[in-house]
């Protein structure tokens, strides 16, 4: 009962987001004709307007069933008092109330506006309509009886007039532009989940077209007067900075919203002081900081909300207790610590995602306290512990989300122990568990209480879920189910429940034991709603040829499994299509050219054969990411690149390509990686290429190119570039000086992330940008410490240059020191001579270091010795001589560094020098690469390594962000 109640009053309250708060009924008596200068002035106003029912902020109002044009009713010579949206005085007969707010109403409303006549109004609604791009007349501040104005979301735009600080009468003033708040989106979504595609498209297209948006750079001034206001909202309106002190004569305050306002600077504190606030929302205000937030849990505080601002410090428990918090919000900030006690007190929703919180969940907490909690979320943090038995025992939860924490413990024990005594989850529609190290055997049967689940995920834990098939439970079971994931569950078979899961739309059953044909059935499931399909590291051989048919697939891998025969064509939706590390065979289908929202295309490791299409080049203009690499394909690249497009990564290594490079690939101004190593492309270097100015990867290993490296590079050339790889053509000449001193980006060691910030990645991939840009999504081979290492990311902190197997020739360039950030440099199987340049001692994160078979002359420069990260080092068949270096990581390397030259002598090798030295005491210290801090890239490997992390497209943003919130959040998940 008292759930229903706090329900149904959030449910007022958020209405009055939308919508006048007051229309104040002050049209008692309709006995009185309105003032004719009201009608004419009203009147006059409707003309100055357009009704324009395809305006935009319609989508809103109609999620909300207020879509009207009130102004249909204003007929001349009726009683103005009894129109649609407009209130009079029952005594005086003003005009005292005026709602148009969703009337579609378009057009400008300049100074000298009729509006402005009706001196009279006390209560002024115009939200979600579209006056854009008009900006707030000055005239506002001569309504002095105004108590409520609204002008939110109807593209005003401009500086704010000083002159709405003079209605210092004001209760109640929103300016906000509207955004779809975390809390108020999960309200609306579970109560009608129908309409959350509107909410998105409303929500993106309003941002598109109203940006500039409001400004308020004179805020200070202009609420200095206002001292009644009860709500002052101005939610994405340009504050930019709110001085200390400056509210806090505003004391009859309850809903202060500051949304996404640019605030920037210390957050006051003080603000928390405001004795009479129910609602504070500052989220999305990532340049406000604070580290040490004090709370006042006296005030009558009900809804808190700073998520994505840059707080940070520990939620320190206090001696109070919230009384009236119900709803409290700090996702995505940078809060440690452990948690507060008060938490608990919290009745509503909790949302602490994306913090780094640690220890456990108390064992016991108040529960009538929490008998109406809707939300618990703790996505993202490093909570340790098990699985409080409280947890499966609050009757009004809704969504509960634990995902990438560190819970430990028997899944298994927590739900059937709790079933046995109460287990009365019971409301429960989002349960998230991924990434833990939950153990046990999970039967899905026992979730079947569930009935109202839309979204399970209990991937990557120590988990083994088995479903025992029963036709009552098959059928009936979740009716509402939208998502489930079921990664590295160890799985055998498509759960069988699934045929009959038609409102599916996310489906991630990666990683498990999955063998054979994909059952026929499978069809059916989410055949008009599934987008998101992840089976990829299966076992599976076939049976995908109807994939089109799901006609809302946006996202699809398949890779890693043992699919055979011809690609299966996916539907004209697909943007991200993955099916590497198959056994595919055949040419790229044809229908593929249709697929113009592709993004990012991955056919690479399969045995795809026949030439290779020309379309490929532009048969979408969104494509990101072209990967075939590892497969049979020959012919000459595509010359059909459009001239604007997306391309940033290409990857044809490894096929059997012919012909010299086409300069059509210039207009690929995007292009940041190109592999086209393994191939049989010939011709001469491709300088031009240093033209893209985003270029960081060429790879053009083991192809026939032949030539000089001409010097002569425009000025500004190749300075993105940061992994050069030629090895195994036919190069001929020096090594030109001229050309490595444009490689800019090898100039600096780039931001070193530290051990602990990967770490933090794989645990609280929230904490850090999701949408890619700093790594991306390719392989690439490279020959290190005498293996081919296929990486699965190439970061932005590995720098290499392999020229190895040329014939290149002369002194190797003293410039090359300058590369400091140089992790990997092979220059063997050439004809170099000379001696070695002692500026490679400047190469201080120098992790390998290959010389071998030139003919290099002289003496091993001792300024190798300060190589600290050097793992890996040969100089074997040259024609050094003299003593090797001895001391530090010298001491790791074996014979086989320094084989074929004779005159060289000391450790490792058995001749002594002539005047041997006694061995420095350095000599002593051992090195044990395994104590060392892991290199960066081996963290990465471990981190990353068996996951996939699609989409550096920029594009790929909007695809996620077009999604309802909570399958936003498996696609977060199940990218990890
Ligand atoms: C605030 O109110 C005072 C007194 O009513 C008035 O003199 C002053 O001009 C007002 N300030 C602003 C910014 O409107
Ligand atoms: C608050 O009000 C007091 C008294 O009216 C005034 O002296 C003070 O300047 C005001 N503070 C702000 C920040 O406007
Ligand atoms: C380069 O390859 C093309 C196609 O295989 C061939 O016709 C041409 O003769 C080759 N050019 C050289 C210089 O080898």
């Amino acid at each position: 009962m008292s759930c229903l109640l706090s329900s149904l009053v959030f449910l007022l309250f958020f209405l009055s987001r939308s919508t006048p708060v007051l229309s104040i009924s002050y049209n008692e008596s309709s006995s009185n004709l309105c003032h004719a200068d009201d009608s004419i002035a009203l009147l006059e106003f409707r003309k100055s307007l357009i009704v324009d029912n395809a305006t935009l902020p319609s989508q809103f109002c109609l999620n909300f069933d207020r879509v009207s044009d009130a102004t249909r009713s204003w007929k001349e010579g009726s009683d103005c008092c009894e129109w649609d949206g407009v209130n009079c005085d029952h005594l005086t007969g003003y005009v005292v109330g005026l709602d148009l707010s969703c009337s579609t109403l378009k057009g400008g409303i300049e100074s000298g506006s009729s509006l402005f006549q009706l001196h009279h109004l006390r209560s002024l609604n115009l939200a979600f309509n579209d006056f854009f791009p008009s900006p707030i007349s000055s005239e506002f501040g001569r309504f002095s009886h105004l108590k409520y104005l609204n002008l939110s979301s109807s593209g005003f735009s401009g500086i704010v007039p000083l002159e709405i600080g003079q209605l210092s009468q004001l209760i109640s003033l929103d300016l906000s532009f509207f955004e779809v708040n975390h809390y108020y989106y999960y309200y609306d979504y579970y109560t009608d989940p129908d309409n959350s595609d509107r909410y998105d498209y409303y929500y993106y297209k309003y941002m598109e077209s109203y940006n500039p948006r409001l400004q308020m750079p004179n805020f200070k001034n202009i609420i200095q007067n206002l001292t009644e206001l009860r709500e002052l909202e101005v939610n994405h309106v340009d504050i930019n900075s709110i001085m200390p002190h400056s509210l806090m004569n505003l004391t009859s305050l309850t809903s202060l919203q500051l949304r996404g306002c640019s605030l920037q600077g210390q957050f006051p504190n003080d603000i928390l002081q405001l004795p009479h606030l129910q609602f504070l929302g500052v989220g999305n205000n990532s340049n406000l900081y604070t580290d040490s937030i004090k709370f006042n849990w006296s005030t009558p505080l009900e809804t808190l909300s700073f998520d994505g601002c840059n707080f940070s410090g520990q939620l320190h428990d206090s001696l109070q207790q919230p009384q009236s918090l119900r709803i409290f919000i700090i996702e995505n900030c940078h809060f440690s610590g452990v948690l507060p006690t008060w938490l608990w007190n919290i009745t509503e929703a909790i949302f602490i995602n994306g913090n780094y919180f640690t220890g456990e969940l108390p064992s016991s907490v108040n529960k009538s306290r929490l008998s109406c909690l809707t939300t618990l979320d703790l996505w993202g943090n490093l909570l340790t512990g098990p699985l409080p038995a409280w947890l499966s025992d609050l009757p009004s939860l809704k969504s509960l989300d634990l995902s990438f924490n560190r819970f430990t413990g028997q899944l298994d024990e927590f739900i059937t122990g709790n079933l046995r005594s109460n287990f009365s989850l019971t409301n429960l529609q989002l349960l998230m568990l991924r990434s833990n190290s939950l153990t046990g055997n999970v039967e899905l049967n026992l979730f079947s209480k569930l009935k109202n689940l839309m979204a399970l995920d209990l991937s990557n834990n120590g988990l083994s879920v088995t479903m025992t098939s029963s036709d009552t439970i098959d059928s009936s079971l979740w009716p509402s189910l939208k998502g489930l994931g079921l990664s590295s569950c160890g799985i055998r078979d498509f759960p069988d429940f699934l045929r009959f899961q038609e409102k599916l739309e996310m489906l991630d059953l990666s990683s498990n034991k999955i063998q054979g044909d994909s059952p026929k059935w499978l069809q059916d499931m989410g055949k008009y709603t599934l987008y998101y399909l992840n089976l990829s590291h299966n076992s599976l051989t076939g049976g995908f040829v109807y994939l089109h048919a799901w006609t809302k697939l946006q996202y699809i891998d398949l890779s890693s499994n043992m699919l055979r025969g011809p690609v299966p064509y996916p539907p004209l939706s697909t943007v991200l299509f993955f099916a590497s590390r198959n056994l595919f065979t055949g040419e790229i289908p044809l229908p593929f050219r249709n697929l113009a929202k592709m993004q990012h295309l991955d056919l690479s490791h399969n045995r795809l054969s026949g030439e290779i299409p020309q379309w490929l080049g532009d048969f979408s203009n969104e494509l990101s990411v072209l990967d075939l690499r590892s497969n049979n394909l020959h012919g000459f690249l595509p010359t059909t690149f459009p001239r604007r497009n997306s391309l940033r990564v290409l990857d044809l290594n490894g096929n059997q390509l012919e012909g010299p490079l086409p300069p059509a690939i210039l207009r690929c101004k995007l292009l940041a990686v190109l592999d086209l190593g393994n191939n049989k492309l010939n011709g001469t270097f491709p300088l031009w290429l240093g033209a893209l100015e985003e270029l960081q990867v060429l790879v053009l290993r083991s192809n026939s190119f032949h030539g000089l490296l001409s010097s002569s590079t425009g000025n500004r050339w190749f300075t993105q570039l940061r992994i050069l790889d030629l090895s195994n053509n036919y190069f001929i000449g020096m090594l030109p000086s001229k050309l490595l001193k444009n490689f800019e980006a090898m100039k600096t060691v780039g931001v070193r992330h530290d051990r602990m910030q990967y770490m933090m990645e794989e645990i609280a991939p929230s904490a850090v940008d999701m949408y890619g840009g700093s790594y991306y999504t390719d392989s690439i081979t490279f020959t290190v410490k005498g293996f081919d290492l296929e990486l699965e990311k190439i970061l932005t902190i590995l720098t290499a240059i392999d020229v190895s197997n040329n014939k290149f020739s002369g002194d190797i360039p003293e410039s090359i020191g300058e590369l400091v950030s140089m992790r990997w440099l092979n220059l063997s199987h050439n004809c170099f001579t000379g001696n070695i340049p002692p500026s490679l001692g400047n190469l201080n994160v120098l992790e390998s270091l290959d010389l071998s078979s030139n003919q290099l002359v002289g003496q091993i420069p001792r300024d190798l010795v300060n190589l600290n990260y050097l793992e890996s080092f040969n100089v074997s068949k040259n024609q050094l001589v003299g003593l090797i270096p001895q001391g530090m990581q010298f001491n790791s390397f074996g014979n086989d560094s320094y084989l074929g030259n004779p005159g060289l002598c000391g450790f490792p090798l058995s001749n002594k020098c002539e005047e041997d030295e006694a061995p420095e005491s350095e000599a002593l210290t051992e090195y044990d690469p395994t104590s060392d801090d892991m290199h960066e890239w081996e963290i990465i490997l471990i981190g990353y390594g068996s996951g996939l992390i699609c989409g550096l497209a920029a594009g790929y943003y909007m695809f996620i962000a077009r999604s309802p919130l909570w399958l936003l959040r498996l696609i977060q998940a199940f990218r990890n």
